[in-house]
């Protein structure tokens, strides 16, 4: 749950970053979304879901589905590190809503409100 607050952080951090076209300071916090997106399916063990947490069941229902869902996310913040790597102002943006987009759709699939 922390690692998710993290993302929260780092995805205001990198809004920020672009706001002030500063790509170069995108590049941390972009590979620290990667990281977990590839960590999180090993955090989410059948019979993980005690409270306080969030994790809808649906995750072990459609186990496959969770792990695409952090494959997207990983894909995306990839990207998004790619296009901050290229100084693309334009392209970074894009892929930065890219990358909220699939926090979201993950959410709107597997986590309880
Ligand atoms: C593959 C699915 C998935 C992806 C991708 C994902 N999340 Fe989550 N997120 C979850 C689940 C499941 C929870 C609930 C975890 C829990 O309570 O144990 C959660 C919880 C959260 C929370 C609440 C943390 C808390 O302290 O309760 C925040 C904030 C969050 N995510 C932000 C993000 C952001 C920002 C991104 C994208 C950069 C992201 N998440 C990507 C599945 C995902």
């Amino acid at each position: 749950m922390d690692r998710f607050s993290q993302n929260k952080d780092n995805l205001k951090v990198i809004k920020a970053h672009l706001a002030e076209d500063n790509l170069v300071a995108i590049i941390p916090p972009a590979e620290q979304i990667r990281d977990w997106a590839k960590q999180m399916p090993d955090y989410f063990p059948a019979g993980s879901n005690a409270k306080p947490s969030e994790a809808s069941p649906e995750i072990w229902v459609d186990f496959s589905g969770f792990e695409r869902a952090a494959a997207a996310n990983y894909q995306a913040a990839n990207e998004l590190i790619l296009a901050a790597q290229s100084g693309n102002a334009t392209a970074t943006r894009d892929a930065f809503k890219a990358t909220a987009a699939t926090c979201k759709s993950c959410h709107k699939s597997f986590r309880l409100d």
